[in-house]
């Protein structure tokens, strides 16, 4: 596990290659396998890979997430909120567990925030998604992550560029 965490970056660029039925199993299964506060699952997960969808969904936000019409697939991860009140917690698990397995299977992903982002002056990102999805009232947006086959290097983070300060041993 720490190696696929050294070596995890944030990718944006993608091949055209799409993501095996395979592959895609063991994502959707890491999902599902995700920790919840008291088990309770709020997580809604909308797999993406119609290129016009995966297009409009690009268009979420004003910035950060137009290279999502360049992925083969894009995850949006949601949450019932009537399931929990710990939803923002569960799908931040469950996005971050998703990249980490994404990566196992050489995979590179981005996770591109969507709660508390705009679309425009008018409408917010969340907004946005539900009426491009027909999601339900109740549910909300965290997140979308991008996955496909790297289209872009990027070296690992030096371990002495990493912030130190931020562990206190007592
Ligand atoms: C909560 C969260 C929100 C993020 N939102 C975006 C986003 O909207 N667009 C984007 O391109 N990257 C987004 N990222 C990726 C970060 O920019 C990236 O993780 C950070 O710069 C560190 O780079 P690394 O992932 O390559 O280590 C987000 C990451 C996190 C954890």
């Amino acid at each position: 596990m720490i190696e696929l965490l050294r070596k995890r970056r944030s990718i944006r660029k993608y091949l055209t290659t799409s993501v095996d039925q395979k592959s895609l199993d063991i994502l959707i299964e890491s999902l599902l396998l995700a920790p919840s506060s008291r088990n309770n699952k709020p997580g809604n997960f909308v797999v993406v890979e119609n290129r016009e969808l995966l297009e409009k969904l690009s268009q979420a936000k004003e910035h950060g997430s137009a290279f999502l019409k360049g992925a083969p697939l894009g995850i949006v991860v949601c949450a019932d909120t009537t399931k929990s009140d710990v939803w923002v917690e569960d799908c931040a698990i469950a996005s971050i567990l998703l990249q980490v397995t994404a990566e196992s299977l050489g995979l590179g992903s981005c996770w591109i925030q969507i709660r508390k982002r705009a679309h425009d002056s008018q409408k917010s990102a969340e907004e946005y998604i539900k009426e491009l999805l027909d999601l339900p009232e109740k549910f909300r947006v965290v997140s979308i992550i991008s996955i496909g086959h790297p289209d872009e290097i990027k070296t690992p983070h030096q371990s002495n560029d990493l912030d130190c300060n931020k562990i206190m041993m007592k």
